[in-house]
């Protein structure tokens, strides 16, 4: 092959490959990261508000079945946590949706993608690594309502 066109591949698979990663996976060098929040309560609604440091995802309503999610890159320093605060008429929860626990939690071999899942129940809230029907053992016990 001339140099020529062996220079016009290079660069091709430069576009190529930028067009790959930017489309595929949105972060570069860390995990992309996407938490799902899964009311699993009939006939509540409850409010969600997510915030991190400089982001405030503001307040939004899950009834049964549905789900709040968001995505971002985790940080390098993996010092990223986002708090979740929720709230229905008579109590509420207050805990990390994502912190490096998490992270760690879901994500032990540091993949490109993580998927965090959280649900509400009437004891508490749970964390998996994977969407599972309510009733699976996989979902962890993390702590209750005040
Ligand atoms: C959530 O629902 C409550 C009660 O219906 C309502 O007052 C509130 O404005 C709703 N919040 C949002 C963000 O839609």
């Amino acid at each position: 092959m001339s140099i020529s066109v062996t220079k016009k591949l290079f660069s091709l698979f430069i576009v190529l490959s930028y067009f790959t990663c930017f489309v595929i996976a949105d972060c570069y060098f860390t995990s992309s990261v996407t938490v799902y929040i899964f009311n699993g309560i009939p006939a509540s609604t409850i409010d969600v508000h997510v915030k991190s440091g400089d982001d405030d995802l503001g307040h939004h309503n899950i009834t049964l079945n549905l789900a709040y999610h968001f995505h971002f890159c985790a940080n390098i320093f993996g010092n990223t946590f986002f708090m979740g605060d929720f709230a229905d008429n008579s109590r509420s929860a207050h805990f990390h949706v994502y912190d490096d626990d998490v992270f760690q939690y879901v994500n032990e071999y540091y993949a490109d993608i993580t998927n965090v899942y959280w649900l509400l129940k009437q004891d508490g809230y749970y964390l998996s690594k994977e969407f599972k029907p309510y009733d699976d053992p996989s979902w962890v016990y993390r702590g209750a309502w005040e």
